[in-house]
């Protein structure tokens, strides 16, 4: 082989094996571009400069030697090159949205990791209340609702307060309208209306509820706050029943040695009234500054319905008797958990609530 020959061969095979080269070096920047998982977003720009840069980009440098190929791998050079762009542009694009909408700089996290946010917990008023009413589903007691916005009828009148009566007074009542008197309820005793508007005796009903009276609000008053009603009335129903049946709460709610005691009170609206006392859950009876050394605390209003509250709400006097009760529920939640500011409650402070 003559001298010129032997040079033309040499250039021949060195360029188609520079092409080999480079089509095997376009292949591995694909691939390494699909696997690309930028750790920031800087790292998405530097990867555009170096494939697409105008100046000295990867992509700009393997075109430029396109015209050396020679013509049979002119077709598989451009599919690889093409492929190669097409993979680039895609790519610096679908990441560069993906870190707009993230807004953030890290993209490449573990989905499956758990979140964050606390999980929340009852509110102490709740989980008393669904106590107390546990305890009083047990004895047969059903569960009635009524409305916080009520009228003149069902807060004071059907439940015997006299027309001059100072709870109607406008420094306990909140009024929303006058003549007539629409209001916010003073108290659930008005749900007790509601039930015997409806309904033929037996009666077996409790009704937990918000109630609303214009007090100065301080550690042992608010202008909200929680009740539960109770209402049972049947043939034959005795204040023996009425008192058997807070002694069983008494002891659900506050332990099987809790003891009880009727104090004479007065509500319009029961005949004979008294004020119940547990013996205090503290001190177990022997004085502390709970109870205020007395060793009872007083826990709720009771009586017998009074016979008028029955005729105003065509039932049979005479036929029929009950007996009704009602409590604060955030007494007894303050008394359950010792908890001496009722404030506490309507403070929604995650350092309070936690804790229960
Ligand atoms: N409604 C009374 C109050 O708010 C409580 C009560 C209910 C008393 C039922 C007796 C009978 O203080």
């Amino acid at each position: 082989m003559n001298y010129e020959l032997r040079i033309g061969l040499h250039i021949v095979i060195s360029i188609l094996q520079k092409n080999k080269k480079m089509l095997e070096k376009a292949k591995k920047y694909i691939k390494e571009i699909e696997n690309f998982i930028p750790n920031k977003a800087e790292e998405v720009e530097q990867l555009r400069v170096k494939f697409l840069s105008t100046k000295g980009g990867i992509i700009k440098k393997l075109f430029s030697e396109f015209r050396n190929v020679p013509h049979k791998d002119k077709r598989e050079y451009g599919l690889v090159l093409n492929k190669l762009k097409k993979t680039i542009a895609n790519k610096v694009k679908t990441l560069k949205s993906e870190l707009k909408n993230k807004n953030t700089e890290v993209i490449n996290f573990d989905l499956s990791l758990p979140g964050e946010l606390d999980n929340g917990s009852r509110h102490p008023i709740s989980i008393v209340k669904n106590e107390i009413i546990e305890i009083f589903k047990r004895l047969g007691f059903t569960i009635s609702k009524g409305p916080e916005i009520e009228d003149d009828w069902h807060v004071f009148s059907a439940l015997n307060f006299p027309p001059e009566h100072p709870a109607r007074d406008m420094q306990d009542t909140f009024f929303i309208e006058k003549n007539p008197d629409i209001l916010l309820r003073t108290h659930t005793s008005s749900v007790q209306v509601r039930v015997m508007d409806g309904q033929e005796p037996p009666i077996r009903t409790i009704s937990p509820g918000r109630v609303f009276r214009n007090e100065a609000i301080s550690a042992r008053a608010h202008c909200i706050f929680h009740q539960i009603e109770g209402l049972y009335i049947d043939k034959n129903v005795s204040f023996a029943d009425m008192k058997q049946t807070l002694l069983y709460f008494a002891k659900e709610m506050f332990g099987k040695n809790t003891e009880i005691r009727l104090r004479p009170s007065y509500f319009p609206f029961t005949e004979p009234s008294a004020e119940l006392d547990v013996s205090c859950t503290l001190c177990n009876g022997k004085g502390c500054n709970v109870c205020k050394y007395t060793g009872w605390l007083e826990i709720l209003g009771c009586g017998m319905v009074d016979p008028n509250v029955l005729k105003s709400n065509n039932i049979d006097n005479v036929k029929y008797t009950g007996f009704a009760f009602g409590m604060g529920i955030e007494r007894i939640a303050m008394l359950k958990y010792d908890i001496n500011d009722l404030r506490m409650f309507f403070e929604n402070d995650l350092r309070f609530l936690k804790q229960f």
